[in-house]
């Protein structure tokens, strides 16, 4: 029997980049998104079977309904990828605060169920690989996304202490941290009108999963996902200061209206 992944946030992007190169690397994929999308999507997935779910992971009992899908398959989830997330740009100021709790709520909460989940299962069957999709943001301050950035940091710093503690289980738990990528991810989060919502100069979502993939499949603790430039980014960061970066981070990230 082929192996089987969980790829949330697969209906489009990055996430449905890495569900396609697990797919042509012979795993079952099971799909997640929020919209009904994820049907469609699903079909140009080509490899195994694919298992689309569409639920949304911040409603009451979302992560529950997903789960109690993986169980009804009766087998062991060998990858999970925990990936679906969002932002939202402008000003703190002026955003509104349902959408700044809605966000937490999908960066961060249901990761955390989600997560609670995927380890249990895990650490029972004693193997698996789990790859938690953060950011390049993690990295720095994100001024006119003031409150995605930490979501990022939150994940990419809960994932490296899981990852300490399931190698006692046979369990391995990879960070990916994108760059800025050419996905509908900044429309979404209403950044047209900054530099951010140009996707023509963003990294290739193809690329990140690439990187994404093959640090999971090696076991790696963390990748950047991007171009050389990108990395090249990445690494400049362990050298400045918050408030070198906060200025950083607002010339793409500021609007211009
Ligand atoms: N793009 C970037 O520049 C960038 C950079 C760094 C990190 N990242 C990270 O990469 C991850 C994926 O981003 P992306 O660029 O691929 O974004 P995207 O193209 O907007 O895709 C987001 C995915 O999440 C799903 N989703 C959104 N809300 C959901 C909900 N409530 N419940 C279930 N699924 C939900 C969407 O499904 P539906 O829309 O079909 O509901 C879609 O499949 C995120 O965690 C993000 O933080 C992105």
């Amino acid at each position: 029997m082929a192996p089987l992944a969980l790829v949330t946030g697969s209906s489009a992007g990055i996430g449905f980049n890495i569900a396609q190169q697990l797919a042509q690397r012979g795993y079952d994929i099971i799909t997640v998104g929020a919209s009904d999308r994820v049907h469609e999507s699903s079909k140009h997935l080509h490899g195994g079977q694919v298992y689309p779910v569409q639920v949304d992971l911040t409603a009451d009992g979302g992560v529950e309904q997903l789960w109690a899908e993986v169980e009804k398959l009766g087998r062991p989830l060998d990858i999970a990828v925990l990936n679906a997330g969002k932002s939202l740009g402008g000003s703190f100021v002026d955003t509104d605060l349902d959408e700044e709790l809605y966000m937490l709520n999908l960066n961060v909460t249901s990761q955390v169920k989600l997560a609670k989940k995927v380890v249990t299962a895990m650490a029972k069957q004693r193997s698996g690989r789990i790859l938690i999709t953060t950011s390049m943001s993690a990295l720095t301050p994100t001024p006119f996304e003031s409150i995605y950035g930490p979501t990022r940091a939150f994940m990419y710093s809960f994932a490296q202490g899981l990852r300490e503690e399931m190698k006692d289980y046979g369990v391995s738990v990879t960070a990916l941290l994108p760059g800025a990528t050419a996905t509908d991810f900044h429309h979404t989060a209403k950044m047209d009108n900054t530099k951010f919502g140009d996707n023509s100069w963003k990294n290739d979502p193809a690329l990140v999963a690439r990187r994404g993939v093959e640090a999971l499949l090696a076991g790696k603790d963390h990748v950047i996902g991007g171009n050389l430039k990108t990395r090249i980014d990445a690494f400049k960061k362990k050298f400045q200061s918050e408030a070198a970066k906060a200025q950083q981070f607002a010339r793409s990230s500021r609007p211009s209206k």
